[in-house]
């Protein structure tokens, strides 16, 4: 039996880890692309790694999206049926002070990819996975945003990811590459970034109950988001590449909750009660009633969240909520965890890892 390979981009990150995973358990041969970094940059992967059930299906190259030549080298020895483009700079924040680089990486890169599958001669054999995003949608032009819906990105990350849209699209209009589009909206877990907002907020409260830090600090804690699982979305992007035909898909959970009641929801299953006092900049949350011998690092009164200044962004997108009919309908698919069970892993996971920090310093 001939086994798919895949190759992955961005294997290192959240996706990347949980699409690994889900592709072997498929049979696939798995190949990613891991950068050159200072510092150890594979924890998210690791356990595949070193699993011996994978060891002749598990394969990592160097290799770096704004070094053309390094793809071209990786697809011709690999010769992938599939390719899940992943990497990005994806921290839309970030690319306001570094828009020149988000865009080499993530307009850039995603073209380099593509005209290296073109060069090396595999326009009709490899499909081609772009990660697209919402944030296209941007300063939003209808209330639930789909495939149909106009696009105004509104960060240098949003208009680098309107790039390799739009070229994704075009290798597939004009050499017939079975290129597809998945514009997911913001989907989280347990291995998300810690400068994303929702892992910054389960890993911030694990800190304050085990003491080593007093408070956390968010920037518009009023902001819209349409959270989803990354294990769901993984799934999803199989399943854009499984489709008849190359296409666009809006993946979202059709849900909508503010940056504010994830705080709230996070304390709620922590069994902390809290309460928020002032406005605008001067907003803060505190503790109101707990149980002292579970936490007895908290105090009554004590203020566990500020605004800061430094997290707002020079041009916010504060409303995104999508409408997936279009995935629902034709592949198939619902998303399968709520936030409850998105709160509660991610909770759980941080509260754990803060733990071992907290056991090993004192
Ligand atoms: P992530 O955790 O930030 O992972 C990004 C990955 O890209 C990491 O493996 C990173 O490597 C790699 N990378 C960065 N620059 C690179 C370069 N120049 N060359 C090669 N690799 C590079 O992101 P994610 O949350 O998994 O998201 C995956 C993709 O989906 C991204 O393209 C993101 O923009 C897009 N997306 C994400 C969401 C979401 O809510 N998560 C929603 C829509 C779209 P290191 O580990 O070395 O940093
Ligand atoms: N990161 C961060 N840190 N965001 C904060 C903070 C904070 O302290 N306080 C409030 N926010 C707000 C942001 O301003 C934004 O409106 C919202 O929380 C979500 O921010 P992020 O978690 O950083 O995600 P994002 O929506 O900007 O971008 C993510 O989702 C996109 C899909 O819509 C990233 O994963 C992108 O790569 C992805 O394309």
């Amino acid at each position: 039996m001939k086994f798919k390979k895949a190759l992955i981009t961005g294997i290192t990150g959240q996706d990347g880890s949980y699409l690994a995973e889900f592709l072997l358990k498929k049979k696939y041969i798995v190949h990613g692309i891991k950068r050159k970094s200072s510092s150890f940059n594979t924890s998210r992967i690791d356990h595949i790694y070193d699993n011996k059930k994978y060891k002749n299906k598990f394969f990592l190259h160097y290799g770096d999206l704004s070094d053309a030549n390094s793809l071209i080298e990786i697809i011709r020895s690999v010769q992938p049926n599939e390719v899940y483009n992943l990497a990005a700079q994806s921290h839309v924040g970030v690319s306001f002070q570094l828009p020149n680089y988000t865009t080499q990486v993530n307009s850039i890169g995603a073209l380099n990819l593509l005209q290296a599958i073109k060069d090396s001669g595999f326009s009709k054999k490899t499909k081609f996975y772009q990660a697209s995003t919402s944030e296209l949608f941007g300063e939003i032009q209808e209330k639930k945003q789909s495939e149909k819906t106009k696009f105004y990105p509104k960060s240098p990350y949003a208009t680098s990811k309107l790039f390799a849209y739009w070229i994704t699209k075009n290798y597939r209009e004009s050499y017939g590459m079975f290129a597809s589009n998945g514009i997911l909206f913001n989907h989280e877990s347990p291995r998300r970034g810690e400068t994303f907002v929702t892992r910054k907020i389960t890993i911030g409260l694990s800190k304050i109950i085990y003491g080593l830090e007093k408070c956390l600090y968010l920037g518009n804690i009023y902001s819209l988001r349409d959270w989803g699982h990354a294990k769901d979305y993984v799934e999803m992007c199989w399943k854009v590449l499984q489709f008849k035909r190359p296409d666009d898909f809006v993946i979202a959970t059709e849900k909508q909750y503010s940056v504010k009641f994830f705080v709230e929801q996070c304390f709620k299953y922590l069994g902390i009660q809290i309460k928020w006092f002032g406005k605008g900049i001067n907003e803060n949350a505190k503790i109101i009633k707990f149980n002292q011998t579970k936490y007895p690092n908290l105090k009554k009164n004590m203020t566990v969240v500020r605004i800061s200044k430094k997290y707002f962004r020079p041009n916010e997108v504060s409303n995104l909520i999508g409408n997936a009919n279009k995935a629902k309908r034709l592949l198939k698919w619902s998303p399968k965890r709520s936030i409850q069970h998105l709160i509660k892993e991610m909770m759980d996971s941080d509260l754990e890892l803060i733990k071992k920090i907290y056991i090993s310093q004192n």
